[in-house]
């Protein structure tokens, strides 16, 4: 998590990565911005090591979890010389399809890199819409307007959060050219309803990695493009980086394409038959992500861990609503720990307190749809999702990573109980 999506992009490793096992390590990652910067629709990864605060050290949002195994491999692409466009891209491809079950993938430089080739490989264009959830990071609709769509908001389910199939069906027009679902927080999005709905999905897979469906397909593993990131406080990361998973080999040569500047894997040097970006994802950071990978079966239960035991320290605070368990055979990969604030209570405030004691939170995530540039640009209004504002209102990430001990877990409900007074 990161300030903002630029901070995102210009995040910069502060401090050595830490050893998965070492507690308290330093910070990964930083935003190169104070913690308490304001405004944040992303919080940090990392907020880096900040001052020790009254009560004991910080506990920072987020904290990657870096072992021997991404050190050793990462150090082999360093002295190879190929640091680039080398055999790590294809191996963590490869290793990827098969972890989830799906036929392709496609590296990327990043999650919204891989949302922009995605929606372009499904063919939506200028004057489209496309149906997607206001309650996201603001890169899935971002990447709509990329390529001059417009996105429709619908407004989310009050439980899992996700886009309410309900509300999705009654947003779509004759000019509606996709769908873009988010698994948000991890949560599988009711594709199999929305698949019903007959109209090309890409789906924002980005915080879901691990994730599956009800009827037992991996998320990503549908065969819709569905897109993968790898930013330093998701499931897996690379630093910086994504992936495009899908079933339809034409959108992965497409992919592959665009993301080297239009050039197809099978041209020649400095051939480029389409327009194309440079989202190339570099050898080192697939390397980075092949180690994780080979790992993703610890760390996801490392979260899973410590989501239950903030759901038991939790429980019994009153007003406060916890993420939703899994149901009806949905399971959630664990990506954040996002809870809302009793009604009536002052969000902001207890995040600016919580912060001061020491425990890294942030308002977690914003209506997109009332971001000033969405509203000046589209003459978007409060009241228009009722649902999402609401949640959005009173959400609060509160500190979650691999590593966190019980003994963190604790201090944080303790302290979020103190601060809401209960
Ligand atoms: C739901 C969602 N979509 C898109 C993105 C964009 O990913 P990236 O930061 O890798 O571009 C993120 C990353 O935080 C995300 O959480």
């Amino acid at each position: 998590m990161t300030a903002t999506g630029s901070d995102a992009c210009a995040s910069v490793p502060s401090a050595p990565a830490a050893s998965a096992s070492a507690s308290p390590a330093p910070a990964a990652s930083a935003s190169g911005r104070p913690s308490s910067a304001a405004s944040t629709s992303r919080p940090p990864a990392s907020p880096g090591p900040g001052p020790a605060a009254a009560g004991g050290d910080q506990i920072p949002l987020s904290r990657p979890a870096i072992g021997e195994l991404e050190e050793r491999l990462v150090l082999e692409v360093l002295r190879s010389g190929q640091l680039s466009l080398g055999p790590r891209l294809e191996q963590f491809e490869r290793a990827f399809a098969a972890r989830l079950g799906v036929a392709h993938a496609s590296a990327v430089s990043s999650g919204t890199a891989g949302l922009h080739l995605a929606l372009r490989a499904t063919g939506v264009g200028e004057g489209d819409e496309v149906v997607t959830s206001p309650f996201s990071f603001v890169a899935s609709a971002n990447a709509i307007l990329y390529e001059r769509a417009r996105p429709v908001f619908a407004d989310i389910d009050p439980v899992t959060l996700n886009l309410d199939v309900d509300a999705a069906r009654a947003a779509i027009t004759e000019r509606t050219a996709a769908l873009l679902p988010v698994h948000v927080f991890g949560y599988p999005a009711d594709l199999p309803a929305l698949e019903r709905l007959g109209l090309p999905i890409v789906e924002d897979a980005c915080e879901a990695l691990g994730a599956v469906h009800r009827d037992g397909v991996a998320v990503g593993a549908r065969g819709h493009p569905a897109v993968f990131g790898f930013y330093p406080n998701k499931q897996l990361t690379t630093g910086e980086g994504g992936m495009v998973t899908t079933g339809d080999e034409r959108i992965k040569r497409l992919i592959d394409s665009e993301r080297n500047q239009g050039r197809a894997p099978d041209t020649g040097w400095l051939e480029h038959d389409r327009l194309g970006f440079n989202y190339r994802l570099s050898d080192v950071a697939c390397a980075l992500g092949i180690a994780q990978l080979q790992r993703l079966d610890e760390l996801l239960g490392a979260r899973a861990r410590v989501a239950e035991r903030y759901r038991e320290a939790l429980a019994d605070i009153e007003g406060l609503t916890l993420p939703c368990p899994d149901s009806g055979g949905d399971r959630r990969s664990w990506f954040v720990f996002v809870v809302q604030l009793p009604r009536g209570a002052d969000r902001d405030g207890a995040v600016r307190e919580l912060s001061s004691r020491g425990v890294q939170c942030k308002p977690y995530l914003p209506a997109i749809h009332l971001l000033r540039f969405y509203r000046e640009r589209f003459g978007h209004r409060p009241g228009e999702l009722p649902v999402c504002e609401d949640v959005a209102a009173r959400s609060v990430a509160l500190p979650f990573f691999a590593g966190m001990s019980d003994g963190q877990v604790q201090r944080v409900a303790r302290e979020l109980r103190s601060v809401l007074g209960r």
